[in-house]
């Protein structure tokens, strides 16, 4: 299941009228029915919010301007976020490309890999992490008190030490930690990305570690048994390789 279908059924009524949906990483590839720059903007029009998606591929924004015309940005993520001047309901980050093991470094290479050249960016797995992790700082304090963050290609480390050391793994491997601090829970995970939320109930302490190490899998039991609501499993795992073990 493509990440940004964990909007499904999100009723986001509740995100303060004249805030927005923005996108990071525009739709690339034509062929899907309803590419996710497509589907956003559908979901911010459903309940009347501003729409923009934001791509530094001039490729990538022609087409997203086929779809959503001009709500598609030419411009760098953290650059756009930066200057951003209203109110984020709906981040959703889908950017730098993670290449998760060497075939796939090889296929991006080959798909894109000018288009990084181009931005004299080098696809690195480090850079995916640095540049989505700076994103969302830039974003952050524009995010809404009830707001919701998409972060695609991310997964929980397998149970074990890995899990300890560095919790997450793929595109959101900075952004998640960092988004727990700010008050963020998440709310869907097991597919190919994770959906986090913030509203006005604060996340204790106790909460904050369990969502940090434990997922709604096997561990959800821990959650349960100190009264807090595990994270909803999400079938499907996307495109990437991930870890063996969901817990
Ligand atoms: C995986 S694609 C996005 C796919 C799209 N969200 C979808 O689901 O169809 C990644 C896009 O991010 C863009 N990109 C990569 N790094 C970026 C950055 N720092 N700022 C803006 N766009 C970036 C690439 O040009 C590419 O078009």
């Amino acid at each position: 299941m493509a990440s940004h279908r964990l909007l499904d059924e999100i009723d986001l009524s509740a995100a303060p009228r004249g805030s927005a949906i923005v996108e990071v990483g525009s739709v690339r590839e034509s062929g899907d029915d309803m590419p996710s720059s497509l589907y956003l903007w559908k979901k911010a029009e459903a309940f009347g919010l501003e729409f923009f998606t934001v791509d530094f591929s001039p490729a990538s924004w022609r087409l997203a301007q086929q779809y959503v015309g001009s709500r598609a940005v030419l411009e760098e993520g953290t650059a756009f976020l930066s200057r951003f001047d209203r109110k984020i309901a709906v981040l959703y980050l889908d950017n730098f490309d993670y290449p998760s093991d060497a075939r796939h470094a090889q296929e991006l290479e080959a798909r894109c890999g000018q288009v990084y050249r181009d931005q004299g960016q080098t696809m690195t797995r480090a850079e995916s992490v640095r540049v989505h992790g700076q994103q969302f700082q830039a974003a952050v304090d524009k995010m809404s008190r009830q707001s919701w963050l998409i972060i695609d290609n991310t997964y929980r480390q397998p149970l074990g030490l890995h899990r300890i050391r560095q919790p997450f793994w793929g595109k959101g491997q900075r952004v998640v930690p960092l988004a727990l601090r700010h008050g963020f829970r998440i709310a869907k995970e097991g597919c190919s990305g994770m959906m986090l939320s913030r509203s006005s109930q604060p996340v204790l302490a106790p909460e904050r570690w369990l969502q940090l190490y434990c997922g709604g899998g096997r561990t959800a039991g821990l959650y349960q048994a100190l009264g807090f609501q595990p994270p909803m499993m999400v079938g499907g795992s996307g495109s990437m390789s991930s870890p063996t073990v969901v817990a």
